[in-house]
């Protein structure tokens, strides 16, 4: 039947695949985290992680299949994650979709994981329109402008850790479990957000670029100030240090958007899950007459949906990658 496209995820620690129509509509996605198993680690292991994309990715393209009720006939090109991410990793996906793609006659389309994370808050859409994308996830924290399907301009980006990971270094430091950004989270919301008044660093001259490591820094000074052990003190500072995340993400983006004068702003990454970041952004955008567009929860973290639509706006315009494109674990989105 050639109507719907089959992506695959691996690009860290979740095995996921996804099959969407031509026109991007997502009919199946399933994924296997493997957060479980990399949690006694404190992180993920890339020899862990591909071991288990090895023996998950089957069963996962299978349970597609049958959710959809197709068939790899009716599958008109195969798509994978190829970067950025875990070498060893990416490899696992890319191989299996270009193997499906050679047995069945069919194109591959090699997908950016920025480039997925950045059109998924347009899946409900059904298209993607010209905007402001905010990436906030575990690896990167970019501001990047969209001109259409496959143009992007980078506008700022991380000079050290991305959010996410300033939330999970921090949740580290503060005993919690990994990934620490949902941690944080759950323990903010009986905290006040105004007990610590950690910085929100500006960069002198790069007002789109940021910088999150003087967070985690300025945790450390006051660790052994704290007692810990007491609910309210680490609800507040847990609450203080996602406020000085969110209301950093916040102020840029707005500011970027009135800069370049782009008028939809798009938010995506595993962060933007973040009940408090969402509230944040949306009372900003209705003040500053913005459109925002955000994410179900379930494809703002790591997912192959994501991917699926990606692959389908590419496919739409005719792009479709050689089989020989190599994985590129700093694949730039812009490139
Ligand atoms: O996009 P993602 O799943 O993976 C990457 O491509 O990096 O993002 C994972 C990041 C982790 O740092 C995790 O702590 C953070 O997203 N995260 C959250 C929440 N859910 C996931 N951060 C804050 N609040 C959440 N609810
Ligand atoms: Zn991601």
């Amino acid at each position: 039947m050639n109507n719907c496209i089959l992506a695959l995820e691996t690009s860290c620690d979740e095995t996921a695949a996804s099959l969407c129509t031509l026109d991007g509509r997502l009919l199946s996605s399933r994924l296997f985290s493997q957060i479980e198993i990399h949690r006694v680690y404190g992180g993920v292991v890339p020899e862990v992680a591909s071991r288990n994309h090895i023996t998950k990715v089957r069963p996962l393209v299978e349970a597609v299949l049958e959710e959809a009720r197709a068939s790899l006939s009716d599958v008109a090109a195969f798509a994978a994650t190829c970067g950025p991410g875990l070498v060893s990793s990416l490899l696992i996906g890319t191989s299996i979709a270009k193997a499906l793609a050679v047995a069945e006659g069919k194109p591959f389309l090699a997908m950016n994981h920025m480039e997925a994370h950045l059109l998924s808050p347009f899946v409900e859409l059904g298209k993607v329109e010209p905007g402001l994308g905010l990436i906030v996830s575990g690896g990167h924290t970019m501001l990047v402008r969209i001109n259409g399907v496959g143009s992007y301009e980078i506008l700022g980006r991380t000079r050290d850790d991305a959010a996410g990971e300033a939330l999970d270094k921090t949740a580290r430091m503060l005993g919690l479990p990994y990934p620490g950004g949902p941690e944080i989270e759950k323990k903010a919301v009986t905290g006040n957000p105004a007990a610590y008044d950690f910085p929100r660093s500006r960069l002198a001259g790069s007002p789109f670029d940021f910088s999150f490591s003087g967070l985690k820094t300025s945790v450390l000074y006051e660790l052994p100030k704290l007692d810990l052990s007491q609910p309210q003190v680490l609800a507040d500072v847990c609450a203080s240090v996602l406020e000085a995340v969110v209301s950093v993400l916040v102020e840029k983006t707005a500011h970027a958007a009135r800069h370049f004068g782009l008028k939809t702003i798009a938010v995506s990454g595993g962060v933007s899950c973040n009940k408090r970041l969402r509230a944040a952004l949306a009372e900003r955008c209705a003040k500053d007459g913005l459109r925002l567009l955000l994410a179900p929860p379930s494809l703002c973290t790591d997912n192959a949906g994501m991917v699926a639509f990606a692959a389908a706006q590419r496919f739409a315009t005719g792009m479709t990658s050689p089989l020989e494109q190599e994985v590129d674990p700093n694949w730039r989105i812009d490139a």
